[in-house]
């Protein structure tokens, strides 16, 4: 499977941060309509940091690798530093992903957006 870098591989067998966070600060949801696949993203977010990150993905390999890698860069990040991540980032750290797959990291990079988004969006209104 010359196909796929090590990293994409290592990912997909052993992704991390997989599941759900309960009481989850903002949720993204993303779905792609070509392909069929979801994703889900829940950000836990104190002093403006991101303490925790989980994901559900049904979707391709690529796609779990990507939410895994997403998740694992965003961690620990503030929030004016995970928005910076995206689709091209994300593909680079591991190390690169085929173009027929560019899409699936577009997914992990938005569905992350999204869930910081909902944050925000919340943090507005209880002000
Ligand atoms: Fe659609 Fe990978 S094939 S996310």
């Amino acid at each position: 499977m010359a196909f796929y870098s090590d990293k994409v591989l290592e990912h997909f067998k052993n992704p991390r941060n997989v599941g759900e966070i309960t009481n989850a600060d903002g949720i993204g949801e993303i779905g792609n309509p070509v392909c069929g696949d979801m994703m889900t993203f829940y950000v836990k977010i104190k002093d403006n940091k991101l303490e925790d990150v989980k994901f559900k993905t049904f979707g391709c390999g690529a796609a779990i690798a990507v939410s895994s890698m997403v998740s694992e860069m965003a961690k620990g990040k503030s929030v004016e530093d995970a928005l910076k991540i995206t689709n091209e980032s994300v593909a680079a750290e591991l190390g690169g992903l085929p173009p027929n797959k560019m899409h699936c990291s577009n997914l992990g990079a938005d569905a992350l957006h999204r869930a910081i988004e909902d944050y925000q969006n919340k943090h507005k209104e209880a002000k």
